[in-house]
């Protein structure tokens, strides 16, 4: 089955082809970092506007590249949230209209749960590649950790002994209570003035820092301890900085990145003191060490020993590294999706949506966008 896959939660406009919720014909993705990199953040009227130019040419960029016809789609699956709801409408609505011009059936799909079968979706192709890579098996703890979302789920095989397809049941275990752990980093790169987006630089320059320079201490949560905080952290590297030789660093800083072109990792590095590079670092560590113990404690608690870990963030090398390292030591199997798959794309839309309408599932008129859409119980 050839599944259409619209993605147009935040500020990547994407479209896919997605056969059988496992394999991948072609995935597209215009992003829209040059529109909102002035303003440190996305600006959602902005992320709309771009969505509107960019929909009809990416879902025909993704027909292309898979070489197929819009009429040889057989269903489409578009994101209905979480996310800005002007920009989830161009996805939403353009989705609709194909769906209901081609007669071919639509369902709607939680963006949360997309990032969840980036991971079981990267995990089939590869072992269908004949890749040496373990089973991605369920049940397993999720860490879905992104700019817009910081939640741990258990994931498990719903499906009825009789059913060979899989019917997934989600039950939320935590979820950040302020900022998600891809805004912090967002966050302390625009105090910084580093660019944006803020993680894969703060990634980029923590290589050159001390982690262990300044220690911010653990993050306590009261009530559900898997629950995540990050503005805390946030704040406590805001007053590193207000007031020192670090601000006024960040100010010229922020005065030769208007003025020069370069994006170079090494051209920014060379206009970070040693302490600044030593408190990224520093930063890093404490989110990365945060997302890990708490992931542990999740896995440790629901008697699993199988954890995913999707979203923007988990790009994040630190956070590979350690998970990684920590896995090979205490006996549970880690899995990530390549980067691409990590960020938002419409693929992992396309595979979530896949499975659903194989179960029947089909949206009506009234599929509408959330900004907030909970995924499971
Ligand atoms: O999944 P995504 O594309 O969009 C959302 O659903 O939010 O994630 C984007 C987020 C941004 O906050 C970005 O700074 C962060 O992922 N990110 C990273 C890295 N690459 C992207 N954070 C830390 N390290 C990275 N290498
Ligand atoms: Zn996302």
């Amino acid at each position: 089955m050839l599944v259409l896959g619209i993605e147009s939660s935040c500020d990547e406009t994407a479209a896919a082809i997605v056969a059988d919720g496992a394999e991948i014909l072609s995935s597209v993705v215009a992003s829209q970092i040059p529109t909102h990199e002035k303003y440190g953040g996305v600006v959602p009227e902005l992320a709309s506007r771009e969505h509107l130019r960019k929909i009809e040419l990416v879902v025909d960029e993704a027909c292309q590249r898979a070489r197929v016809g819009i009429r040889d789609v057989e269903g489409v699956a578009v994101t209905e949230g979480p996310g800005l709801v002007g920009s989830l409408l161009v996805g939403l609505v353009y989705g609709k209209a194909l769906a209901l011009a081609l007669a071919k059936p639509l369902v709607g799909v939680n963006h949360l749960e997309g990032h969840i079968h980036a991971v079981l979706l990267e995990n089939k192709m590869d072992r269908r590649a004949g890749k040496r890579v373990e089973e991605g098996r369920l049940p397993a703890v999720t860490l879905v950790v992104s700019g817009g979302h910081t939640s741990l789920f258990l994931v498990e095989d719903g499906r009825p002994p009789a059913n060979s397809l899989p019917v997934f049941n989600y039950k939320r275990l935590g979820h950040t209570r302020d900022d998600a752990a891809g805004e912090a980093f967002d966050k302390v790169a625009k105090l910084l003035a580093l660019g944006y987006p803020g993680g894969p630089i703060i990634d980029q320059l923590a290589r050159w820092g001390n982690p262990e320079a300044i220690d911010f201490g653990r993050i306590k949560m009261k009530g559900n301890p898997l629950d995540f905080s990050f503005s805390g952290l946030k704040t406590a590297v805001f007053y590193r900085v207000r007031g020192t030789p670090l601000a006024l660093e960040a100010e010229q800083r922020r005065a030769w990145r208007k003025t020069s072109a370069s994006a170079r990792a090494d051209d920014l590095r060379a206009h970070c003191s040693p302490q600044t590079l030593d408190l990224i670092a520093s930063f890093q560590n404490a989110v990365v060490r945060d997302l890990l113990e708490r992931t542990l404690a999740a896995a440790d608690a629901a008697r699993v020993d199988s954890v995913f870990v999707s979203g923007g963030v988990a790009c994040n090398s630190l956070l590979r590294a350690s998970f990684l390292d920590t896995s090979r030591a205490q006996g549970f199997r880690v899995f990530f999706p390549s980067p691409a798959l990590c960020t938002d794309n419409a693929a992992m839309i396309a595979a979530a949506g896949y499975y659903k309408l194989k179960a029947g599932l089909r949206a009506d008129a009234t599929l509408t966008a959330h900004a907030s859409l909970p995924l499971g119980t």
